[in-house]
Protein backbone atom coordinates (compact mmCIF):
# COMPACT_ATOMS: atom_id res chain seq x y z
CA UNK A 1 0.00 0.00 0.00
CA UNK A 2 1.26 3.56 -1.10
CA UNK A 3 1.66 6.89 1.51
CA UNK A 4 -1.02 8.92 1.98
CA UNK A 5 -0.23 12.60 1.06
CA UNK A 6 -2.28 15.50 1.70
CA UNK A 7 -2.05 18.84 0.15
CA UNK A 8 -3.89 22.47 -0.19
CA UNK A 9 -5.52 23.38 -2.89
CA UNK A 10 -6.48 27.26 -3.57
CA UNK A 11 -9.80 27.81 -5.13
CA UNK A 12 -12.27 30.37 -6.14
CA UNK A 13 -15.23 30.01 -3.61
CA UNK A 14 -18.12 30.19 -6.24
CA UNK A 15 -16.77 27.52 -7.95
CA UNK A 16 -15.96 24.74 -4.78
CA UNK A 17 -19.72 25.52 -3.94
CA UNK A 18 -20.52 24.38 -7.51
CA UNK A 19 -18.47 21.28 -7.49
CA UNK A 20 -20.02 20.86 -3.64
CA UNK A 21 -23.21 20.93 -4.72
CA UNK A 22 -22.18 18.77 -8.07
CA UNK A 23 -20.48 15.76 -5.94
CA UNK A 24 -23.67 15.72 -3.56
CA UNK A 25 -25.82 15.31 -6.03
CA UNK A 26 -23.09 12.66 -7.36
CA UNK A 27 -23.30 10.67 -3.62
CA UNK A 28 -19.96 11.45 -2.78
CA UNK A 29 -19.75 11.73 1.10
CA UNK A 30 -16.48 14.34 0.91
CA UNK A 31 -14.32 16.42 -1.43
CA UNK A 32 -11.15 13.80 -1.25
CA UNK A 33 -12.78 10.66 -3.16
CA UNK A 34 -14.50 13.00 -5.48
CA UNK A 35 -11.04 14.79 -6.69
CA UNK A 36 -9.38 11.49 -6.58
CA UNK A 37 -11.90 10.08 -8.88
CA UNK A 38 -11.48 13.20 -10.95
CA UNK A 39 -7.35 12.59 -10.86
CA UNK A 40 -8.40 9.23 -12.30
CA UNK A 41 -10.59 9.95 -14.51
CA UNK A 42 -7.85 11.85 -16.36
CA UNK A 43 -5.20 9.14 -16.22
CA UNK A 44 -7.89 6.44 -17.73
CA UNK A 45 -8.17 9.01 -20.65
CA UNK A 46 -4.53 9.55 -21.29
CA UNK A 47 -4.10 5.98 -21.21
CA UNK A 48 -6.80 5.94 -24.28
CA UNK A 49 -4.38 7.54 -25.93
CA UNK A 50 -1.40 5.95 -25.69
CA UNK A 51 -1.12 1.94 -26.63
CA UNK A 52 -1.71 0.50 -23.19
CA UNK A 53 -4.19 -1.97 -22.59
CA UNK A 54 -7.89 -0.82 -22.06
CA UNK A 55 -10.60 -2.38 -21.33
CA UNK A 56 -14.23 -1.65 -22.36
CA UNK A 57 -17.61 -2.94 -23.54
CA UNK A 58 -19.74 -2.76 -27.07
CA UNK A 59 -23.26 -2.72 -26.71
CA UNK A 60 -25.09 -3.06 -30.29
CA UNK A 61 -28.85 -2.91 -31.18
CA UNK A 62 -29.63 -4.67 -34.59
CA UNK A 63 -32.67 -6.52 -36.06
CA UNK A 64 -31.54 -9.84 -36.79
CA UNK A 65 -33.82 -10.23 -39.91
CA UNK A 66 -31.55 -8.40 -41.58
CA UNK A 67 -30.07 -10.14 -44.49
CA UNK A 68 -26.08 -11.24 -43.74
CA UNK A 69 -26.00 -9.01 -40.70
CA UNK A 70 -25.56 -12.11 -38.24
CA UNK A 71 -22.96 -13.54 -40.43
CA UNK A 72 -21.24 -10.28 -40.65
CA UNK A 73 -21.23 -9.74 -36.83
CA UNK A 74 -19.89 -13.21 -36.74
CA UNK A 75 -17.31 -13.08 -38.92
CA UNK A 76 -15.91 -9.45 -37.75
CA UNK A 77 -15.87 -10.76 -34.23
CA UNK A 78 -13.64 -13.99 -35.07
CA UNK A 79 -11.38 -11.41 -36.49
CA UNK A 80 -11.10 -9.85 -33.43
CA UNK A 81 -10.99 -12.92 -31.44
CA UNK A 82 -7.75 -11.83 -29.49
CA UNK A 83 -9.55 -8.72 -28.52
CA UNK A 84 -12.68 -9.82 -27.57
CA UNK A 85 -12.99 -11.42 -23.89
CA UNK A 86 -16.71 -12.31 -24.03
CA UNK A 87 -20.10 -11.43 -25.83
CA UNK A 88 -23.29 -11.84 -24.07
CA UNK A 89 -26.65 -11.75 -26.40
CA UNK A 90 -30.31 -11.29 -25.30
CA UNK A 91 -33.69 -11.35 -26.99
CA UNK A 92 -35.07 -8.11 -26.52
CA UNK A 93 -38.44 -8.87 -28.84
CA UNK A 94 -39.60 -10.53 -32.00
CA UNK A 95 -36.83 -8.97 -34.09
CA UNK A 96 -34.36 -6.98 -32.06
CA UNK A 97 -31.04 -8.21 -30.20
CA UNK A 98 -28.62 -6.96 -27.53
CA UNK A 99 -25.23 -8.03 -27.53
CA UNK A 100 -22.86 -6.55 -25.19
CA UNK A 101 -19.01 -7.33 -26.00
CA UNK A 102 -16.36 -7.59 -23.67
CA UNK A 103 -12.61 -6.13 -25.16
CA UNK A 104 -9.48 -5.87 -23.75
CA UNK A 105 -6.71 -4.33 -26.39
CA UNK A 106 -5.26 -1.72 -27.45
CA UNK A 107 -7.52 1.57 -27.70
CA UNK A 108 -6.49 1.83 -31.35
CA UNK A 109 -7.98 -1.80 -31.81
CA UNK A 110 -11.00 -1.68 -29.65
CA UNK A 111 -12.08 1.78 -31.66
CA UNK A 112 -11.74 -0.11 -35.02
CA UNK A 113 -13.71 -2.94 -33.92
CA UNK A 114 -16.19 -0.86 -32.40
CA UNK A 115 -16.56 1.34 -35.82
CA UNK A 116 -16.61 -2.12 -37.82
CA UNK A 117 -19.34 -3.15 -35.75
CA UNK A 118 -21.61 0.20 -35.91
CA UNK A 119 -20.93 0.39 -39.40
CA UNK A 120 -23.14 -2.96 -40.30
CA UNK A 121 -26.41 -2.59 -42.23
CA UNK A 122 -28.96 -3.42 -39.52
CA UNK A 123 -27.76 -1.93 -36.39
CA UNK A 124 -29.74 0.60 -35.12
CA UNK A 125 -27.56 1.87 -32.07
CA UNK A 126 -24.00 0.95 -31.07
CA UNK A 127 -22.05 2.44 -28.22
CA UNK A 128 -18.43 2.35 -27.06
CA UNK A 129 -17.34 2.17 -23.21
CA UNK A 130 -14.31 2.27 -22.88
CA UNK A 131 -12.52 2.10 -19.44
CA UNK A 132 -9.08 1.18 -17.59
CA UNK A 133 -7.61 -2.50 -16.66
CA UNK A 134 -7.02 -0.68 -13.31
CA UNK A 135 -3.20 -1.59 -13.69
CA UNK A 136 -1.63 1.53 -12.80
CA UNK A 137 -3.95 3.36 -10.40
CA UNK A 138 -5.12 3.36 -7.03
NI1 LIG B 1 -31.38 -12.37 -30.47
Amino acid sequence: MSNIVRFGVSIDENLIDKFDKLIAEENYTNRSEAIRDLIRESLVKKEWLSSTEIAGAITLVYDHYKRGLLEELTQTQHDYHDTIISTQHIHLNSNNCLEVIIVRGSSQEVVKLADRLKSLKGVKHSALTMTTTGTDLY
